[in-house]
């Protein structure tokens, strides 16, 4: 056994954010060419986890209810890492295979060195990568719904407010419509079934449906500069979600019936309505934004969605705002070079990604 070398790609949010952390509700994701990177060398031992990066991100930190510093779970990446690790091991040893010791390099283009996180989803790429190269190292074969099952499971152990849409991204790769699990399903029958028995059974309202663009949309892709925390953010909604419950029953059906358009719409193909899609569940994370008193679409985010209006797009923000990302939906036959000039004059940073599609077969 010599050197596992892994790859997972970052994501972006296309639609569906915050409707999609109730089971049964679905987004639209992207996976992008930027990738996070897992290098796995046996050893003998003692193993080590190491990342170039990592080594100089900052270590945020907010305070509880009671003071207390809190560091932030989407700064500490090697969380994520070691339950990436548990929950594979523990298939390993299910299926007979004896653990060993290895080292584990790890290499983002998602954070750069100086700590900037685009908001692509680096946690979701980070648990991804480990599994894959784990899988490698032991033998495991796994079809992109089993890595996706085992990053999940990963996930539900450390971060209970996600929808886990950040690591279906980054398992399968492209563009896909994922809905929902139901977590507290997922975390209860945990405990009492084996690893193995959570792959093959069939999750609570889980989907997730590999999507094919129309060929004549072309998705243009802006950064704020401004990181953001999106525990926080959902946090922050799922905490006011009760103080104002009709209002978010009604964000919650209206993002159904948009999601389900703009599903529909990707199926056949129809740019034009996809735009008018985008444009309903802007207005849908506006009004949630307004109810839950929570800053979604920041004015620098405004800013990138006005101008991309402007030169002819469908605009929104990527995730859960408050910084990060916007996403902007033309036809390929606009000319968007004027905008990206408007944007950088404005301080948005134009990315240059592509989208990333997965060989598509089983591990
Ligand atoms: O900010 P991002 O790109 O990590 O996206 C978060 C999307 C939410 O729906 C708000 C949260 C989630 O886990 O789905
Ligand atoms: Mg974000």
């Amino acid at each position: 056994m010599s050197v596992i070398e892994e790859q997972a790609p970052g994501k972006l949010y296309i639609a569906g954010e915050y409707a999609v952390i109730e089971p049964g509700n679905t987004a639209i994701l992207v996976a992008v060419d930027r990738f996070l990177r897992v290098r796995l060398t046996a050893s003998e031992e003692v193993g080590s986890l190491t990342s170039s990066q990592y080594g100089r991100l900052p270590v945020r930190w907010r305070r509880s209810g009671d003071h207390k510093l809190v560091l932030e779970r989407e700064e500490n990446p090697f969380d994520y890492v070691l339950s990436a690790i548990a929950v594979t091991e523990q298939y390993a040893r299910e299926q007979g295979r004896e653990l060993a010791f290895y080292h584990l390099d790890i290499d983002s283009q998602l954070d750069d060195s100086s700590g900037r996180k685009y908001g692509l989803g680096s946690s979701g790429a980070v648990t991804v990568a480990t599994i894959k190269a784990l899988a490698r190292f032991y033998a495991l074969a796994l079809s992109p719904l089993m890595l996706f099952k085992l990053a999940a499971l990963a996930q539900v152990d450390i971060q209970p407010n996600g929808s886990c849409g950040d690591l279906a991204a980054s398992a399968y790769g492209g563009w896909i419509a994922y809905t929902c699990f139901d977590r507290e399903w997922a975390r209860r029958e945990r405990a009492t079934h084996t690893v193995t028995d959570m792959l093959s059974r069939d999750w609570p309202h889980l989907d997730v449906r590999r999507l094919s663009a129309p060929s004549d949309l072309h998705l243009v892709i802006g950064w704020t500069g401004a990181p953001a925390s999106t525990p926080a953010l959902v946090a922050m909604v799922q905490a006011r979600k009760s103080d104002s419950a009709t209002h978010y029953d009604d964000f919650l059906s209206n993002a159904k019936r948009c999601m389900k358009a703009m599903v529909a719409a990707f199926e056949a193909g129809d740019t034009k309505c996809i735009q008018a899609e985008i444009r309903v569940y802007r207005r849908l994370l506006h009004s949630l934004g307004k109810s839950a008193d929570t800053r979604i679409e920041t004015p620098e985010l405004d800013l990138l969605c006005a101008e991309a209006e402007h030169y002819g797009g469908a605009a929104k923000t990527s995730g859960a705002g408050g910084g990060d990302c916007g996403i902007a939906i033309f036809n390929a036959d606009n000319d968007v070079s004027a905008l990206l000039d408007a944007w950088t004059r404005n301080g948005i940073l134009p990315l240059s990604l592509k989208v990333h599609n997965e060989k598509r077969h089983a591990a």
